[in-house]
């Protein structure tokens, strides 16, 4: 378990803390980090896999049981072609080993966001990873992929008005669980703690509505570089603060 020498030398280690049970990661600064290099942005991307590997990997050592990270938003599409691509090969390399790989953790795959725009080969590679890990016990690892809380909210509403158009709801049973059991997110907590490497200050659409009492710390780290060491630091970072959730 890792530990960390604070001032005076005092050590805090992770046992002694209260960990988050959902984390969600914004993996932000890949293209920086390849730019810093004069390498094109598609080899931060690589970096930034390889990063995600680590990481989600730790988590579920540490024990945390909800992993959200952000691999692809619904903006994202605007970016080149040749990026797009880059990143969409870089989905199908790492779905096709992560069936494998996530087996002996235990690692429960689950891809938020809308698929329909995606290939029928990424596609089913999302398929049989969910399917081939549903049984397991391990943590739940979100992979958001042309996902966007927007758009999350908008599907939701427009689920719900067909069932109030079709009578089998009135709109005073409308209540903030019913929303919650019409997202991606269905049947999971709500995310404690959001961590963005890179230093930016921003949600990027990300769990918008999950993300109501989320505890967000920025982080200047670009993603690629993003270690085991800034994952505890975030972590004690978290614990430290009081979360009232809207009480005193
Ligand atoms: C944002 O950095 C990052 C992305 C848009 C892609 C994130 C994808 C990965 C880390 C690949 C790994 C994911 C899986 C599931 C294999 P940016 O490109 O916006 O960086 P910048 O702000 O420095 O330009």
């Amino acid at each position: 378990m890792a530990l960390f020498k604070k001032k005076q030398n005092h050590e805090i280690s992770l046992s002694d803390i209260q960990l988050p049970e959902h984390i969600g990661i914004i993996m932000d600064g890949n293209g920086r980090w390849a730019k810093k290099r004069g390498l094109p942005r598609s080899a931060g991307h690589t970096a930034g896999a390889q990063t995600f590997r680590k990481i989600a990997r730790y988590c579920s050592d540490i024990g945390i049981k909800y992993l959200t990270v952000y691999a692809f938003s619904t903006e994202n599409w605007r970016r080149p072609k040749e990026e797009v691509n880059a990143l969409m090969r870089l989905f199908k390399d790492y779905l096709q080993e992560a069936i494998r790989d996530f087996k002996d953790d235990s690692i429960v795959l689950r891809f938020i966001g809308n698929r329909n725009a995606f290939s029928p080969e990424l596609l089913s590679l999302m398929n049989e990873n969910e399917e081939e890990s549903c049984e397991r016990e391990g943590m739940v690892l979100n992979i958001a992929m042309n996902y966007g809380g927007r758009a999350e909210l908008v599907t939701a509403i427009q689920d719900i008005a067909k069932q109030v158009e079709n009578g089998a709801l009135k709109p005073d049973e409308i209540d903030e669980t019913l929303v919650s059991d019409h997202l991606y997110t269905k049947g999971q907590p709500d995310p404690d703690l959001i961590i963005r490497p890179s230093g930016e200050n921003r949600t990027s659409n990300f769990l918008l509505w999950q993300s109501a009492y989320a505890e967000y710390v920025i982080m200047d780290v670009l993603w690629p570089d993003f270690t085991q060491q800034d994952l505890d630091r975030a972590l004690i970072e978290y614990a430290k603060r009081n979360r009232r959730f809207g009480g005193v």
